[in-house]
């Protein structure tokens, strides 16, 4: 699929649920969200056919989001689903999680087709991890990490968000997981949306003043990563690792988008960043896939970020999975 600015589409961000086990500041207003009714979201059975629908149109990567995606029940039995469409040209299934129920679930996952996971990991401090996340416990996610690793996700993507005066002290222990370990550390600017718009914003390029010896390397191993991933990559030498670093202030990465998002209520987000929105729940055939190859000729050239003007998403980021 191509776009109306000639960007090829072909990484669909897959929402299977709105619900979160977490309440991060800078993500979830603190009393939570309403919890909707069973009704108004997508069944698995339809998110399956949803996803199936793209990939007959060309979407080579899945990644499963959240809210976190595995409080939604049934989620390794939709994994096992869409693994089964890399008979059909899916060629990478992931998944971005915060890491808490993976002793639970890594196994599983691995066995159901999963390639890779991403897992949020904000900071290395318990205290400030409890702050930054209204409770959470740092060593469930360090857990859940380690849970990932016996599984055999060995090549982690870590994520942390930038956030100024709260874990900028932290960007050098934090990129140091990468050093002896085969995962990428990735930092990731703040994004104005939602309660993440008044944290005070902090630049990617402060990762390389905190570690200097890092250099640009060439995007990570696994080829859906490469060329439109969001992160440049880099590393040090002796290191195993990489630290990524995802600026989407300020350095723009909309001109290479190849990612369109799916709510878990079935709509279907041209951008992150943009209002609109394509309902697809209830569609089948050729009326799906007319409903997805216009949305997509609706995606915006970029977005037009800046702490001044926030998101214009319709949606906070837990009904959207990043
Ligand atoms: P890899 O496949 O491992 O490279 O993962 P990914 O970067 O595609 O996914 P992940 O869920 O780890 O996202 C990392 C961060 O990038 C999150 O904060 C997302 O919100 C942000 N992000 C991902 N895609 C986009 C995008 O299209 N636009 C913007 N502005 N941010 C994005
Ligand atoms: N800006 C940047 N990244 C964010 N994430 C959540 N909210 C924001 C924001 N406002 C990150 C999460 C997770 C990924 C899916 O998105 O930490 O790693
Ligand atoms: Fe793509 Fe929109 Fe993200 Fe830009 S803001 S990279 S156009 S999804």
């Amino acid at each position: 699929m191509t776009d109306a600015y000639g960007r090829t589409i072909d990484y669909l961000r897959l929402s299977v649920t709105d619900l979160c086990n977490r309440r991060c500041s800078y993500c979830m207003p603190p009393e939570g969200v309403c919890k909707r009714d069973h009704s108004e979201i997508c069944s698995l059975e339809e998110l399956a056919e949803l996803a199936a629908a793209f990939v007959e149109l060309g979407v080579k990567k899945i990644r499963l989001t959240g809210g976190e995606p595995l409080v939604r029940r049934g989620i390794v039995s939709l994994t096992e689903r869409l693994a089964a469409l890399k008979s059909v040209g899916l060629e990478d299934l992931c998944m971005t999680t915060n890491g808490i129920l993976l002793p639970e679930f890594a196994a599983s996952l691995r066995e159901a087709g999963l390639d890779r996971l991403n897992i949020s990991l904000d900071s290395l401090r318990p205290d400030r991890f409890r702050t930054l996340t209204r409770g959470g416990e740092l060593n469930r996610v360090l857990d859940g990490i380690a849970a990932a690793e016996a599984a055999g996700f060995h090549d982690l993507h870590l994520n942390a968000v930038l956030l100024a005066g709260i874990n900028e002290d932290e960007l050098r222990d934090l990129a140091l997981l990468a050093k002896d370990r085969p995962w990428s550390v990735r930092f990731i600017e703040r994004m104005p949306l939602g309660p993440a718009a008044t944290l005070s914003f902090l630049p990617a390029s402060r990762v390389l003043e905190a570690v200097p010896e890092l250099k640009r390397v060439q995007n990570a191993k696994c080829k859906m990563q490469d060329e439109n991933s969001v992160a440049k990559y880099y590393s040090a030498p002796g290191w195993r690792g990489t630290v990524g670093l995802i600026a989407p202030m300020s350095a723009c990465f909309c001109e290479r988008c190849s990612r369109v998002r799916l709510t878990a209520d079935g709509k279907l987000k041209p951008c992150l960043h943009s209002s609109e929105e394509y309902l697809l729940r209830g569609l089948r055939g050729d009326a799906l896939r007319e409903a997805i190859l216009s949305a997509i000729q609706k995606k915006p050239a970029r977005h037009n970020l800046s702490d001044a003007r926030p998101s214009e998403s319709a949606r906070s980021m837990n009904e959207i999975g990043g």
